[in-house]
């Protein structure tokens, strides 16, 4: 038997291949590509506590290796997601963990106490690396004590697997995860998008309103593969290794730097089957290379002085 299973909290994925925030959806439409039986799990775009409406467009523009999006976190609000959505994908056979935006603790806490009432999904991924809030205020991984604020208490509010999702376009964001590790989260889902921004020469204008717009896609993996291995060795729970992710190849490297497991964004928009896709060939890889467990390639890599 070649085991391909992972543990993350109290969730056990069927394969280390999760679809990322934002570029899942709700899982539905992914749920017509992918056999769920066959994937780890997928993450929910994020929720808000309140309604939220998106950016002005444009909201995505296809760049070289990539592409920039300011979409705004645009959903119904997390009463609708009880609803309207949670009764659709409770039952579907993959682990799901439903992405959360707070603006502040009291909106992290309400959304929790009012989600966690419900069964039918896995966990949270407390999401505070959003690259297009520019307010300060909530712009929560931009700084460790804001975040520190933040963290603080969650884990009391909930027995659910607790993932924290950061942006590799702050510094901070190693120390945050440490404060994490601590707090009782149970992963660390590294990188979001990198802040970066385009310009109209006719115009003259950035393309984007909010200026800044967050990057994605297969230009970003040397990057993110990086900061992963920096991740992995600052903490002890398991990091989700995320960032251009496309092919096989691709994700043993995340898993040999020691990802547990893998989410996979920009690379379902290209190819909606991909999940299933990459959890089938890591199957035949393990196979052919007469691997027997998943644990034999995660944090393999040889290091050297
Ligand atoms: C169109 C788009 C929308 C996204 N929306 C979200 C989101 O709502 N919440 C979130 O945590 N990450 C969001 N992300 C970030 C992805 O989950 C992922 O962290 C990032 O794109 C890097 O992975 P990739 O290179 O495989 O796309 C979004 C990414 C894209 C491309």
């Amino acid at each position: 038997m070649t085991d391909l299973k992972v543990k993350i909290g109290k969730t056990t994925l069927k394969t280390p291949v999760i679809g990322a925030s934002g570029c899942s959806g709700w899982g539905l439409e992914l749920s017509k590509f992918n056999d769920f039986d066959r994937i780890g799990g997928f993450v929910t775009k994020s929720i808000t506590l309140k309604k939220k409406i998106g950016n002005e467009n444009p909201r995505i523009r296809e760049v070289y290796g990539g592409i920039l999006n300011s979409i705004g976190l645009e959903n119904n609000g997390v009463e609708y997601f009880v609803e309207n959505i949670l009764p659709q994908i409770k039952n579907y056979k993959c682990a799901k963990f439903l992405n959360l935006a707070p603006f502040s603790k009291d909106d992290l806490f309400s959304m929790i106490k009012i989600l966690d009432r419900n069964e039918g999904f896995d966990g949270y991924e407390v999401n505070i690396s959003c690259p297009n809030i520019t307010n300060k205020k909530v712009n929560f991984n931009s700084s460790f004590d804001d975040s520190k604020k933040l963290l603080k208490g969650v884990r009391d509010l909930t027995e659910k697997t607790l993932l924290l999702k950061l942006s590799p376009s702050y510094n901070e964001s190693f120390k945050i995860a440490e404060f994490a590790e601590k707090e009782g989260f149970d992963g660390i889902s590294f990188t979001n998008t990198y802040i970066g921004t385009l310009v109209d020469v006719e115009k003259r204008e950035f393309v984007f309103k909010n200026i800044q717009a967050g990057f994605s896609g297969p230009a970003i993996k040397p990057l993110s593969l990086f900061n992963v291995y920096k991740m992995v060795k600052s903490v002890k729970i398991p990091v989700i290794g995320i960032g251009g992710i496309l092919n096989l190849n691709d994700l043993l490297e995340f898993l040999i730097v020691g990802a547990t497991a893998c989410q996979i964004g920009t690379g379902v928009l290209i190819k909606p089957d991909i999940l299933e896709e990459l959890s089938r060939s890591l199957e035949e890889y393990m196979k052919e290379k007469k691997i027997k467990n998943i644990k034999e390639i995660i944090g393999s890599i040889k290091e050297r002085l």
